[in-house]
């Protein structure tokens, strides 16, 4: 049986969808049982438990033979990588006590580095913790820049009539669509190939820089020239505690994207077949850029 940590999120609804579709067992882990009731009627058997509570996670692990693991965001706290270092002990703490035998963690490029990459260290912790659990294969998805993360600029669109953001208009992302990390995880949970403690980027389709992202999107919704701004630090912090982030969380993400325009934080590997993953950034504005685009027109 596999365990699946936010198992309604993102990534995880599609690591349970998948293997509920290839006829394997899957307990489905989150907070909240009328968002898990999707994955319960293909199949799944449904968990609550919230991600700092060891004892509650050893009881969702119990029996499992292969865990996708996962810290979710929690973007409103006043102390975020508090709340990740807990979330990372207790999930460790669960697996070793559980003894589950296979790990597939959601980590993030740059989670080499254990200081200076804002959330990303907490990634970092998460993949020491499990690397020390012996009898545990362990596989960290090291994923790239979520496509999902260009949401927010529907909203700077409407309200500034440009892109904007504090990363580098030119600088080169491995930018992956969470359906692509979703399915890299499922694939890897059903042919259980690693062994001992591995890592493996996933660069998503195509590297891309903020400026070609806000050609692409501007083309989509109709304003071919739709500019990218790269604004300072100050006003984007003000502007992302106004939509309701904590100053803590904002100040981590501004140590991420200096970390990203230095360098300090970069993918590792050299694009291959390995790391590359299907689904192209004009396909997820096609599909998700451009209804939240609109919804927001309606509202
Ligand atoms: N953004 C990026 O560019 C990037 C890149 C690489 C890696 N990452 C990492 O990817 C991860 C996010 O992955 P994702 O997008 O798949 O997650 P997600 O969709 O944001 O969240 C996953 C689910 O976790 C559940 N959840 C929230 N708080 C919880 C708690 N305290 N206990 C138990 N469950 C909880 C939520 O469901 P319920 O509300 O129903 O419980 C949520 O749907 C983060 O660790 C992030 O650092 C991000």
């Amino acid at each position: 049986m596999h365990v699946i940590l936010g198992a309604n999120g993102n990534t995880g609804h599609v690591v349970a969808k998948t293997l509920l579709a290839r006829g394997q067992k899957v307990r489905a882990v989150g907070r909240n049982a009328t968002h898990l009731q999707p994955l319960a009627a293909n199949g799944a058997e449904i968990f609550i438990a919230d991600v700092t509570d060891a004892s509650a996670l050893t009881k969702a692990f119990h029996q499992a033979d292969s865990a996708y693991v996962m810290l979710p965001p929690n973007p409103t706290s006043n102390d975020f990588r508090a709340f990740q270092d807990r979330a990372s002990d207790a999930i460790a703490a669960a697996i070793q006590k559980a003894g589950v035998k296979n790990i597939v963690s959601l980590s993030s490029f740059g989670a080499d580095k254990s200081s200076g990459t804002g959330p990303v260290v907490g990634l970092h912790n998460l993949e020491q913790k499990l690397n020390q659990i012996d009898a545990a294969n362990v596989l960290h998805l090291r994923a790239g820049y979520f496509m999902e993360n260009t949401l927010a600029q529907a909203g700077a669109i409407r309200m500034m009539g440009s892109a904007i953001g504090p990363v580098r208009p030119d600088l080169k992302l491995p930018m992956i669509d969470t359906h692509d990390i979703g399915a890299a995880a499922a694939d890897a949970l059903l042919r259980l190939a690693f062994r001992g403690k591995q890592t493996q980027e996933l660069h998503g389709q195509r590297d891309l820089n903020y400026t070609e992202v806000t050609t692409i999107i501007g083309t989509a919704i109709g304003k071919p020239n739709l500019p990218y701004i790269q604004a300072p630090d100050d006003q984007l912090r003000a502007a992302m505690v106004q939509m309701g982030m904590s100053d803590n969380f904002v100040g981590l993400i501004l140590e991420m994207a200096g970390a990203l325009n230095s360098g300090h934080m970069r993918a590792l590997e050299p694009r291959g077949p390995g790391n590359t993953t299907p689904t192209p950034f004009e396909t997820f504005v096609a599909q998700s850029f451009v209804p939240a685009y609109q919804q927001q027109a309606a509202a």
